[in-house]
């Protein structure tokens, strides 16, 4: 009997390292939970209509990222970037929240990569530092966005990362876009929370893919803002406490 309930911990324990969370899971945890961009923004940070608006009309897509769809309806540059969606709302948050050190794990392609710094282009303020294991990256990011960049290649391990936390001191704003693996996400959340500074912002893509996100709010009892696309889920949390 003792032995069949062990069994039964052990197996759901495995399966949450390897398990993908349905929606509703995220729907019971979220503050909101969203499919619009300025829903999601004004529930994380309080936003008035014009300059909503306003900083809206001034981001623009990379040409060609309105790729027809492909089988799935998924266009397929965005099977590995983030939504246009979050593309937009990662602009405008840049914006409205001006951090002053940024950094962000995963380029790929830099659609979110480029998001950011023509938001911080416009501040006329603040450093994106982005993790890397393949140089060859970055072909949306405009030569004209890249002074505010710095870009740095790693080993995909723990110490590599922490490496690069410990060297950039407190972060106002970290975004995960690297591997979306139970362990690595969870690694990266913890890393990340511990550096921000209280009011920081923790944003991650493909929350979707794994539990460690929803773990990571129930441990720091904090509740998400999730912002839901077409083939994936965005989560932004707010680290308690005053900006110093
Ligand atoms: C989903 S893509 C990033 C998409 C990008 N944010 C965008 O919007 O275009 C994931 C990227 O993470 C990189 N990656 C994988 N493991 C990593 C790690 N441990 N650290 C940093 N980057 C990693 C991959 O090489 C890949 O380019």
């Amino acid at each position: 009997m003792v032995a069949t309930i062990t069994g039964h911990r052990f197996v759901r324990e495995v399966l949450r390292f390897v398990a993908r969370p349905p929606l509703d899971r995220f729907a019971r945890i979220a503050y909101v939970q969203s499919t619009d961009g300025n829903e999601a923004l004004r529930a994380l940070v309080p936003m008035d209509d014009a300059t909503l608006r306003s900083w809206n009309n001034e981001y623009e897509p990379p040409a060609g990222s309105q790729e027809p769809p492909v089988a799935g309806g998924v266009p397929s540059r965005q099977r590995w970037t983030v939504e246009d969606l979050h593309a937009r709302l990662l602009f405008v948050l840049v914006r409205r929240l001006r951090p002053g050190t940024m950094l962000e794990t995963g380029v790929h392609h830099g659609l979110s990569t480029r998001a950011v710094l023509a938001a911080m282009a416009r501040n006329g303020a603040g450093r994106l530092v982005s993790t890397e294991i393949d140089a060859n990256v970055g072909d949306l990011v405009e030569p004209s966005l890249r002074d505010r960049w710095d870009l740095r290649m790693i080993a995909p391990r723990a110490a590599a990362l922490r490496a690069v936390v410990d060297s950039l001191g407190p972060l106002d704003v970290f975004l995960h876009d690297s591997r979306h693996t139970y362990l690595w996400q969870r690694l990266e959340y913890h890393l990340a929370w511990k550096a921000l500074r209280p009011g920081g912002y923790l944003l991650s893509d493909d929350v979707d893919s794994s539990f460690a996100f929803l773990d990571a709010c129930r441990e720091w009892h904090v509740r998400p803002v999730v912002l839901v696309g077409r083939s994936k889920v965005f989560g932004m949390l707010r680290k308690p406490g005053v900006r110093p």
